[in-house]
């Protein structure tokens, strides 16, 4: 299996760096596609705890080339001190490649995220802040400033200058600090003799390492639910999460993919405002918040929990053409007599199995559920399909029913080892 995409196929925290950390001890090149910042990664190695934002996880992986995709958004000063982090912790970041075509966050963008949440008064989106919207909307606009700009200081500066002034103009206007663009150009600019040996043509690297029989893993961040296109608009992130966004944010054709790799939880978390149908807004929620350790990663904000939604993670398998299916945190579920899964929605005395296409619809859609019992032994040691207990396994072979996708690996921990490999992608 040479071309694997791994991406969240709920909204996000699902454990995708988990899961490309696992895959990419078997994988060449590790390709980070879409978002920048915005994403936590969290991958755990004999019992330490690495969060990474703008780093693919693969970085981890002895051996492993990293790259930053042209579909990635990238903060100068987060990827500089993210690797002063983890290089600083014994990691060999030597390799890292980035696309120059990735556009930059200038700091007039994080400050525009806070100008845009703040003009949506009571209709925030809750994003993480981290000029993430901002940057995709010069990128469409045809005002971004991209990696390659900073090997051309003059063009740079007028580039600059011409996307700031009118943003210093909303900041003005909602009390935010004006900036000036001569320190932002010299800012950026102080980059380019470290970027100069990472910058390249990311597409023909990839490409090319295909054509050798090399194996290339592309890591999403965010994830479906949060897709500007397939998501649930307003209330998503800026770019494409899903795989069509891994082949325009890294260059390569959809027939060099061989797999799909949809990540999601046995249940449903969500950071940030927006409709979640089966979200537990009680101390049912409460108590699977704490017991998930279900805090974000990037801000620390308490995640929204609810049960598991099939509707969503079976539209994630049709937007992506999921092959697989990573469960996570299923030892998270232990102990429930009963465990809720929905199976559909409920609009006005209707029951619905797909996701209405209509966002208003979306939002009122009480959750239908089915009851599967529950279990209660402790499955952190098991490691094989057989070892689960017998309802553990039956909850798992319902929702690869309900989803139409086979569910290949199961995590039952955090750690790099707390998984059941069911069916092996890349021979791990
Ligand atoms: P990502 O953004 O998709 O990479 O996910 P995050 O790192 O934001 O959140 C996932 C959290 O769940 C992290 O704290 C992981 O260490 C943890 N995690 C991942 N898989 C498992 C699992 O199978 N069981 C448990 N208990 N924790 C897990
Ligand atoms: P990973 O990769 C969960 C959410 C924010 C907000 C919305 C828009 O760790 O799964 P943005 O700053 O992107 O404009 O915010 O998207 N969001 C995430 N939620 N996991 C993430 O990344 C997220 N990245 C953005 O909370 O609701
Ligand atoms: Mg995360």
């Amino acid at each position: 299996m040479p071309a694997v995409i791994v991406l969240g196929a709920q909204w996000g925290d699902e454990g995708k760096g988990k899961a490309t950390d696992q895959l990419g001890q078997h994988t060449d090149y590790v390709v980070k596609f879409n978002g920048g910042n915005n994403a936590g990664h969290t991958v755990v190695i004999d019992g330490e705890k690495y969060a990474l934002h703008l780093l693919p996880a693969g970085i981890l992986s002895e051996g492993v080339t990293p790259i930053i995709g042209n579909g990635v958004v990238v903060d100068l000063d987060v990827l500089f001190e993210e690797l002063a982090e983890i290089s600083g912790r014994g990691v060999d970041c030597s390799r890292l490649l980035i696309s120059a075509n990735a556009h930059i966050i200038p700091a007039y963008n994080r400050l525009m995220d806070q100008a845009n949440e703040r003009a949506r008064g009571n209709n925030q989106i809750g994003t993480t802040g981290r000029g993430i919207g901002p940057t995709y909307a010069d990128k469409m606009n045809r005002i971004g400033i991209r990696i390659q700009d900073l090997f051309h200081p003059e063009a740079l500066r007028a580039k600059v200058e011409a996307a700031l002034a009118p943003k210093n103009t909303i900041f003005e206007a909602v009390g935010l600090p004006t900036l000036d663009p001569a320190e932002v150009s010299d800012h950026l600019l102080s980059f380019a003799d470290r970027i100069e040996p990472m910058m390249c043509d990311v597409s023909l690297v990839v490409n090319d390492a295909l054509d050798r029989g090399e194996t290339v893993l592309f890591e999403g961040g965010q994830a479906t639910m949060l897709d500007i296109d397939h998501g649930t608009y307003p209330f998503v992130t800026s770019s494409n999460p899903t795989a069509g966004g891994a082949l325009a944010g890294a260059g390569v054709g959809p027939t060099r993919i061989d797999c799909v790799v949809g990540v999601a939880k046995a249940y449903t978390t969500r950071v940030g405002e927006g409709p979640f149908p089966t979200e537990l807004d009680d101390e049912v929620g409460e108590d699977l918040r704490t017991r998930g350790g279900e805090f974000g990663v990037t801000t620390g904000r308490p995640r929204r929990t609810g049960w598991f939604d099939a509707v969503v993670v079976r539209y994630a398998a049709r937007v992506n053409g999921l092959t697989d299916l990573c469960l996570t945190k299923l030892d998270v579920l232990t102990g429930y007599k009963e465990i809720p899964v929905c199976v559909g929605y409920e609009l006005d005395g209707i029951v619905v199995d797909e996701m209405p296409p209509d966002q208003v619809d979306f939002a009122r859609a009480v959750p239908v559920y089915e009851m599967v019992p529950g279990w209660s032994e402790d499955i952190t040691g098991c490691r094989s399909f057989d070892e689960l207990p017998e309802a553990a396994q039956a909850y798992i072979l319902r929702l690869e029913e309900l989803v139409g996708c086979r569910i290949s690996s199961i995590g039952v921990g955090p750690g790099r080892e707390a998984t059941i490999i069911r069916f092996p992608l890349l021979g791990e």
